[in-house]
């Protein structure tokens, strides 16, 4: 009798290849969706960087000083002016900021625009540079700046371009305090000295010895309005400040904030945050009674190699701060 020969299972051969088609069709379905989000995300993150609040802070209190009852801050801070691929801001988005706030119909009596650092992005062109100015000269009041870590980087890259940077702020009617205390001198006889800080081409630099004793006894002889970019440098000189306000900015207000304070500090997601020391991120802070410091969340924002810049949880901002003094 002949033997049937039994044919081999056709699931014993098949099963493993439907079983394999069905991982990698698994794995191409979770990819795409993670792709489709990522799209999502970079977009409404990318948009984000262009929606600039304008953010009142009043302070009203007796212990504000003299020299500083009825003045009003206009806070720009981190513009890097750029017109690469993925930057959030334009001179036109700067124009446009200013023509809110010229809206706003602030009393030029007292009125300050201080621009506090980062002004530039270390490749920035001076043709760029000078379309942006043209916004920036149009800002009110006296004008003040300081450098901060990216014009530095770009001082290093090529000197004679950040000179010439300097020049075109400074034809925008902004007076560079970095270097000399320069004095506003108010029409009720009230003087405000404005020191500006150096900044430095890593985040995290210190002053010298000599500095902070210089700048101690400043802050506390008179009453002062000090730029610094990075708060990182001014923490050895807070608990000095005697009726004075600091305006910083450096932090972005983090830039990409999705999780809540106290998980940040033990995971540390965030990469803004790394390394910083200073605990002041964003927002106005009084530091003791008679003293405050101001970290603006910047108007630009920065782009990470070929992600474009992002705001997630926290928006670009102009704080304009006003002081009055409670009689
Ligand atoms: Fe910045």
């Amino acid at each position: 009798m002949k033997k049937i020969e039994q044919a081999p299972l056709v699931g014993a051969v098949v099963l493993p290849q439907q079983t394999e088609r069905k991982k990698v069709r698994g794995a191409l379905k979770i990819a795409g969706a993670v792709l489709m989000v990522s799209i999502l995300v970079t977009g409404v993150g990318y948009e984000n960087t262009k929606d600039i609040k304008i953010t009142p802070l009043e302070i009203r209190s007796e212990a504000v000083p003299d020299a500083l009852d009825g003045v009003t801050v206009i806070h720009l801070s981190d513009i890097h002016m750029d017109d690469k691929w993925g930057n959030s801001m334009s001179p036109e988005l700067l124009g446009s900021l200013q023509e809110r706030i010229d809206a706003l119909g602030l009393s030029e009596e007292k009125l300050i625009t201080v621009l506090t650092g980062d002004i530039v992005n270390k490749k920035t062109s001076l043709e760029m540079v000078a379309q942006y100015a043209e916004a920036l000269s149009r800002f009110p009041g006296q004008k003040f700046f300081v450098w901060g870590n990216h014009d530095i980087m770009s001082k290093y890259r090529n000197n004679t371009r950040f000179l010439a940077i300097r020049k075109i702020i400074e034809d925008a009617g902004f007076v560079f305090a970095g270097e000399e205390e320069e004095t506003i001198q108010w029409s009720d006889g009230e003087e405000l000295s404005v020191i500006g800080t150096p900044s430095f081409q890593k985040q995290r630099g210190r002053f010298d010895k000599d500095f902070y004793k210089k700048l101690t006894t400043q802050v506390q002889e008179k009453t002062a309005l000090i730029l610094a970019h990075n708060m990182d440098g001014m923490m050895p000189v807070l608990e000095h400040l005697d009726g004075d306000v600091v305006f910083s900015g450096h932090t972005h207000g983090e830039q990409v904030k999705v999780f809540p304070r106290f998980m940040q500090n033990k995971i540390v997601l965030d990469w803004m945050l790394r390394g910083y020391k200073s605990p002041h991120t964003e927002g106005l802070k009084q530091i003791n009674e008679n003293s405050w410091a101001e970290i603006s969340r910047g108007i630009g924002s920065n782009k990470l190699w070929i992600v474009p810049a992002l705001r997630i949880g926290t928006r670009p901002e102009v704080p304009i701060v006003t002081f009055q003094k409670e009689k």
